[in-house]
């Protein structure tokens, strides 16, 4: 694919390259990262729903559940079970932090590869687990992997990727937690069907799989030029930056990677620094980016998908499947962003995306706010539990061509190198906060908002996208090193950077953006 493109930013350099196919081979490696996140994220809602799993480690839950059916909303509440769930998010939050600190010092692939390490031996912990002390510190364990692998494979796919094409290189991180979502279900959806304890200590033990595929492709996969060059490996970080790029004149790149270290050398602390006015933009996107994503309601659906259909009235194969369906969905539109990420741009996915699930949304609690009603009993027929399960559908599209993928590409993108990872580990660590609150709440929330969850969430959809509407420039084309010249010409946030972040003065760039 010939390279070339036209940035939209005044200043901003454009350089010239071919998709390699070193370059497609190592963000393909670089994107199973994604795989643990994702087989987590699917195997954990259905093992919770298993029977022996329940009697063997929750024995009060499983009682409760079989007996109580007094109200739909709140069938499945219940705060021990969704600690099980949600406690990974809270190690995950824990461990990326640390992660910031390996990725910066040592490369990206090493945290890639402490990831696998640790969540390859929190799932022997969880297939073995004898005990609800085993099947916690395995839980811990995977939370740790997922932090370390978080941190670091969405910064080095957006280092590894040239500039025209980091939209879709990064997404592949997204579809790869989609594909171990699905693949989770699909496994869960077979394992529940065996009786006694195999079937829960499968699923949860073939959490090995990624978790062997990340580690030998950090093994094998080269650290990124930025990274190189950051701990002072020059001359093998030009060399690796020819290869990838496939020709030899990569100066003008190879020198804003030069001109990006200096810079970063000057920066002792990134945590300090990150607080300074200079960074303010990049902060507060960090922060806002991965809470708005979990305020989508995306993970009542991941979570939860099933124990909505049944709630709905469906039964429990019938939920399984529907819930495998939604995952699929998930998985195909995910590739719509990534095939048009680059052309269309970040704003105008999140936009589209913001208002067709926000439409979604409302149109979801409404439906089952008059077939439950606030008491939460009633009978709902075939045709409407069908359009429900549609407009899930169309919402979860929406999503995934929109907050899903760019969740992850644009934290990693919008950062200067002497930032870059303490901010990563910053959008990690606020998602996996808001991932904990989310999975640790819902089934409460359902029980006491019932159906005004859903206007809950939308109301938040509202809110973020008048957010990225105002807030966030378009970044696409931009290469990595330059993008202080988009933050420098953007309407608001430009007063923050100063004018030797960008090395044209103001003036320079308000005449060249009229
Ligand atoms: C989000 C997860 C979510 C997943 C699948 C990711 O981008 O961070 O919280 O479960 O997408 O929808």
């Amino acid at each position: 694919m010939a390279g070339g493109f036209v940035s939209q930013t005044p200043g901003v350099r454009n350089y010239n390259y071919k998709l390699t196919p070193k370059v497609f081979v190592t963000c393909f490696i670089g994107a199973f990262g994604g795989l643990i996140f994702g087989y987590d994220l699917g195997i954990s809602g259905g093992v919770t729903q298993m029977e022996p799993f329940l009697e063997e480690f929750f024995p009060y839950v499983h009682k409760k559940m079989k007996n109580a059916h007094e109200n739909e909303y709140c069938r499945f509440d219940s705060q021990l079970l969704t600690l099980f769930t949600s406690s990974l998010y809270l190690a995950a939050l824990v461990s990326s932090l640390f992660a910031s600190t390996i990725t910066r010092a040592f490369g990206r692939k090493w945290s890639m590869f402490l990831g696998g390490l640790t969540f390859f031996i929190g799932s022997a912990f969880n297939g073995f687990a004898q005990n609800i002390a085993m099947l916690l510190i395995g839980r811990i364990l995977l939370g740790f992997g997922v932090g370390f692998a978080n941190q670091s494979v969405p910064v080095y796919l957006s280092e590894m990727a040239p500039p025209n094409l980091r939209g879709a290189f990064n997404n592949g991180f997204q579809v790869a937690i989609i594909f171990g979502i699905v693949v989770a279900t699909i496994i869960n959806y077979f394992t529940a069907q065996i009786k006694g304890n195999m079937g829960w200590r499968i699923s949860l033990g073939l959490a090995c799989v990624p978790a062997m595929m990340i580690m030998i492709g950090a093994l094998v996969l080269p650290d990124t030029p930025n990274s190189l060059i950051e701990r002072g490996f020059t001359e093998d970080a030009k060399k690796m930056l020819q290869s990838i790029r496939g020709t030899s004149e990569v100066d003008e790149e190879f020198q804003d990677l030069i001109d990006a270290s200096e810079e970063s050398k000057q920066v002792k602390h990134p945590w300090k620094n990150i607080m300074l006015p200079r960074y303010r933009p990049q902060l507060i996107m960090t922060c806002f980016i991965p809470f708005f994503q979990q305020l989508t309601g995306i993970n009542v659906i991941t979570f939860y998908a099933p124990v909505l259909f049944q709630t709905l009235g469906f039964g429990s194969k019938a939920s399984l499947l529907s819930a495998m369906v939604t995952g699929i969905i998930e998985l195909l539109c995910t590739f719509v962003s990534v095939f048009t990420v680059d052309r269309f741009g970040r704003r105008v996915l999140f936009l589209q995306g913001g208002i067709q699930m926000l439409i979604s949304q409302i149109a979801i609690g409404v439906m089952i706010g008059v077939k439950f009603g606030t008491v939460g009993t009633g009978n709902i027929g075939k045709t409407d539990a069908n359009l429900i399960v549609a407009l899930i559908c169309i919402y979860v599209a929406g999503f995934a061509w929109s907050w899903g993928p760019l969740g992850w590409l644009v934290p990693s993108e919008i950062s200067p190198l002497e930032i870059r990872s303490a901010a990563q580990a910053i959008n990690v660590a606020v998602n996996m906060f808001f991932t904990f609150l989310v999975a640790q709440l819902f089934l409460t929330m359902l029980c006491h908002m019932k159906f005004g969850l859903f206007f809950f969430f939308a109301v938040f959809v509202f809110i973020m996208t008048i957010f990225i509407y105002l807030m966030l420039p378009e970044t696409k084309n931009v290469p990595i090193e330059e993008m202080n010249r988009v933050w420098k010409a953007h309407w608001f946030w430009g007063r923050f950077i100063p004018d030797e972040a960008v090395g044209v003065s103001a003036a320079e760039m308000q005449q060249k953006s009229v």
